[in-house]
């Protein structure tokens, strides 16, 4: 049997990229990671790293050959100007999409929750919703979950977009009692992500097995996905963490929603 390709890991100094690298490496996957940020952990055996900002097309290119799936978790992570936003969210992901389509390699985004914050918490929604993103960062996850689409129907690239709730080591108010995603299931969705036989162009709500989650149907079964954690025993601790602020603990983005919010009247149902 011929080597499994590389992996390339964006963002691999981040918070959750050092999870990935930790978790992936002790299953003996070869990683090539890279951010913008020097890598903060000893290197794993298997892995390379190498500095890079995601506005450098070329860069991109080259660092994705021979790579057969792109784990892309690096940029803007937090609500932030659009300018901010702009460079690494967009023009970046663009030069993603072009190596994986050079490489026919299978692209795992890092979407986000907040590409659909504007949804009430009271719904309970499939992976086909609507997007309504609550800030520059959320429209920049709908670009990109857009951007698979566009690539998958146009070029035939894979693309799996998993819109991550909160991932924390431990759910710290009530909003994460619906959306936490333990590490644990974090490390064991990127295997299935790179393992999967297809998925073509997929979305995962990115969330533990949480009784009180907002999210239904999405597309693990196809990914062989099964969450094991649950924010579900915090409950007791946690169900009167609320904020006090109406708009943030109506709508399913929570803080993000509140922010510069300016409409003087709720929008209609
Ligand atoms: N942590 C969560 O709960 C959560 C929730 C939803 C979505 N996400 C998404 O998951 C990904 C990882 O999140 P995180 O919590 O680890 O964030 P993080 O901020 O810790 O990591 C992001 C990394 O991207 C790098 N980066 C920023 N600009 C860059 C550029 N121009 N070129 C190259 N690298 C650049 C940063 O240096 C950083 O190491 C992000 O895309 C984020 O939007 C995370």
């Amino acid at each position: 049997m011929s080597q499994p390709k590389p992996i390339l890991l964006t963002g691999a100094s981040g918070a959750l990229g050092r999870v990935i690298t930790k978790g992936l490496a002790a299953q003996g996957w070869t990683l090539r990671l890279t951010d913008i940020a020097p890598f903060p952990d000893p290197l794993p055996a298997e892995a390379s790293f190498t500095r890079m900002d995601l506005n450098d097309g070329v860069a991109v290119l080259r660092l994705a050959e021979g790579c057969g799936t792109i784990l892309h978790f690096g940029g803007i992570s937090v609500d932030q100007p659009f300018e901010e936003v702009l460079g690494p969210n967009l023009r970046g992901l663009y030069y993603i999409y072009e190596a994986a389509r050079r490489e026919r390699a299978r692209v795992v985004f890092a979407s986000s929750n907040h590409s659909i914050g504007f949804h009430e918490r009271s719904e309970k929604l499939d992976d086909d919703c609507r997007f309504r993103p609550d800030s520059y960062y959320g429209l920049s996850k709908a670009y990109g979950e857009l951007m698979g689409q566009l690539y998958w129907d146009k070029h035939g690239v894979e693309s799996v977009n998993v819109r991550i709730g909160s991932c924390l080591p431990e759910p710290v108010d009530a909003r994460m009692l619906a959306t936490w995603l333990s590490y644990p299931d974090l490390v064991s969705l990127m295997e299935r992500c790179v393992l999967a036989e297809a998925t073509g162009c997929a979305v995962i709500w990115g969330a533990s097995n949480n009784a009180r989650s907002f999210w239904g149907k999405d597309a693990r079964e196809k990914l062989g996905w099964t969450p094991r954690d649950s924010a579900d025993p915090y409950a007791g601790q946690l169900a009167g963490k609320l904020s006090g602020n109406p708009v943030i603990e109506r709508y399913q983005g929570g803080a993000y929603t509140a922010r510069e919010y300016s409409r003087t009247s709720p929008s209609p149902k």
